[in-house]
């Protein structure tokens, strides 16, 4: 079954505890971490997430969009992350990073830009819990779903199969009401959406992506 990851990207940051009470009925809550210089955006940081967890009871399910990521896996940690996934791009020692998540007492997730190839992750696959394929170019909410990354998913799926393990596909990126359906039959466990879900009735908008697979 899949399963969503509401972003609070797409949120209402003046009124954060209630967008975040509003999306509770999901298992995942997704915390978009943006530092100017990964990608071009900047967000937030580890004190907005504390901030935030005594009203979730999700699994907080953060995305690190930043560079030198070994510095601030402590602090994310800390904060009440459950997941913490870093990009293969941001890092020049990837399997070291994943190492210290865990040793943090998080699960490990490691996520790909649209350009970067599977085979980055091809010798770490067995030492990770989830892999999240980006399916926009990370930075923005509300971008265009890159349609390749169908392809890839389905591919991914393959190399979990071979490896044997338990590994979670997760895509991020231009999830609508429209594509859901084709994306999650491609093979993926978690879906993220921002602007889908914050853009009016978010308890509504989760039902209707709900409704979407059913049919
Ligand atoms: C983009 C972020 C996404 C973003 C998704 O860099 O990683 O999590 O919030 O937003 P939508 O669903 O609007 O594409
Ligand atoms: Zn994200």
């Amino acid at each position: 079954m899949v399963n969503f990851a509401p972003s609070i990207l797409s949120a209402d940051f003046s009124r954060l505890k209630e967008e975040v009470i509003s999306v509770k009925n999901t298992k995942y809550l997704h915390l978009d971490i943006m530092d100017g210089r990964f990608v071009p955006n900047i967000t937030y940081g580890p004190l907005v997430v504390e901030a935030i967890r005594p009203y979730s009871e999700q699994i907080f399910d953060t995305h690190l969009m930043i560079v030198e990521p070994e510095k601030y896996i402590e602090d994310f940690a800390e904060a009440g992350s459950d997941i913490i996934t870093v990009h293969v791009e941001a890092t020049d020692h990837i399997h070291r990073a994943i190492q210290m998540i865990k040793s943090n007492g998080c699960k490990a997730g490691v996520t790909l830009n649209p350009a970067t190839s599977l085979s980055t992750i091809e010798n770490i696959i067995d030492d990770v819990d989830l892999i999240l394929i980006m399916s926009v170019n990370p930075g923005f909410g509300g971008q265009k779903f890159i349609p390749q990354m169908l392809d890839k998913v389905k591919r991914l799926n393959k190399m979990i199969q071979k490896s044997n393990t338990e590994t979670l596909i997760e895509i991020d990126g231009g999830i609508n009401f429209d594509n859901i359906k084709e994306i999650v039959d491609a093979g993926v466990d978690i879906v993220v959406s921002g602007s889908a879900i914050f853009k009016g009735d978010p308890q509504e908008n989760i039902n209707k992506f709900r409704r979407k697979l059913e049919g």
